[in-house]
């Protein structure tokens, strides 16, 4: 019979069969999988388990710090955090092609896990938070976008040399069983409900070149929008939901005169599957008092736009 509290048992006797007294290594990304995979191993083998995080200069307003708190000092596991900002931006460069940007995000990442992982003496295997809608997806011939989705963090870019096992404890369950696990496992409600994150970050929310300046005022954009949703009880309502930064400028006026800043687009999307999508008809009232305040309290932009696209035609994610 299928309750979390069965999985939780099981999949823990599994995993230490598996795993016997060998370490075991997991890339951290603060997403749901991955976090679950983290709260399972920790319980499982406790001291055998060390994740790294990565904190590319591409995540959330304040991500670092609350994957810090959540698993490093609120459950005791051990957590390298590598700030790796300076690094990605740099690779980064003046490229601008959506595409090439995924690639040399993911392939940095690699470099950068691989750094750390070679530091371990005994490491022995690779968890990873595979779950099974991946394993379906990665089966059949994918191209573009689609066999990204987790390559980010995904041993699939990971060299041969590294030699190190697959673990991949959750790869027969769905999302919901995944996030009732996490639950289970005593993780914060909140962020296992969280929204998907695409693994290369505001790397592809940043139209075109990706610059330092453009990432700090869109994580503040962002996190008004969802700050927002969550105070008016709507984030649970949407199935993902960002703010994306336009870099074109546009005119508009405060109290002290003219202003010529930047441009945030909010999007926010209704969708099972996320192969399909409408946008969310999210109320006037909401959207008015966050334009409001992205404009009012972020220096650098200057309009706010809503985007009602829907997909098809339009993907989620602008790039
Ligand atoms: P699109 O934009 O293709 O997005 O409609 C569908 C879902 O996939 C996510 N997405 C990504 N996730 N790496 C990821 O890990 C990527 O390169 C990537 N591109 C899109 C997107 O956030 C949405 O949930």
């Amino acid at each position: 019979l299928w309750t979390p509290d069965n999985i939780v048992e099981e999949s823990i006797k599994a995993v230490r069969e598996q795993v016997g007294d060998a370490e075991v290594l997991l890339g951290l990304s603060g997403g749901v999988d991955s976090s679950v995979v983290a709260a399972l191993l920790h319980k499982a083998i406790g001291e055998q388990l060390t994740c790294v995080f990565v904190d590319t200069g591409l995540l959330r307003h304040q991500e670092g710090d609350q994957v810090m708190a959540t698993f490093a000092e609120h459950m005791g596991v051990r957590v390298i955090r590598i700030d790796a900002e300076k690094r990605f931006l740099d690779a980064l460069g003046s490229e601008s092609d959506p595409e090439k940007k995924r690639k040399i995000i993911g392939n940095l990442f690699v470099e950068v896990f691989e750094e750390e992982a070679n530091k371990l003496k005994n490491a022995q295997w690779l968890a990873q938070g595979t779950i099974y809608p991946d394993v379906i997806e990665s089966a059949g011939a994918k191209t573009g976008k689609a066999h990204l989705i987790k390559s980010h963090h995904n041993v699939g870019g990971l060299p041969e040399h590294m030699k190190l096992k697959l673990l991949e404890p959750l790869r027969e369950l769905f999302k919901d069983e995944v996030r009732k696990l996490g639950v289970e496992l005593g993780l914060p409600y909140d962020m296992v409900y969280r929204h998907p994150f695409p693994g290369p970050g505001l790397g592809v929310r940043i139209l075109g070149e990706v610059k330092k300046e453009y990432a700090d005022i869109l994580r503040l954009a962002d996190h008004i929008f969802i700050e927002e949703l969550r105070k008016q009880d709507l984030y649970d309502k949407t199935s993902q939901a960002f703010a994306v930064f336009l870099p074109v400028k546009s005119v508009g006026v405060t109290g002290d005169g003219r202003r010529y800043d930047y441009v945030v687009a909010l999007r926010a999307v209704e969708t099972i599957d996320f192969m399909t999508a409408r946008w969310a008809h999210l109320p006037y009232e909401f959207l008015d008092h966050v334009s409001r305040r992205i404009i009012n309290e972020i220096q650098g932009i200057s309009r706010v736009t809503y985007d009602i696209s829907g997909k098809p035609p339009a993907t989620i994610e602008w790039e």
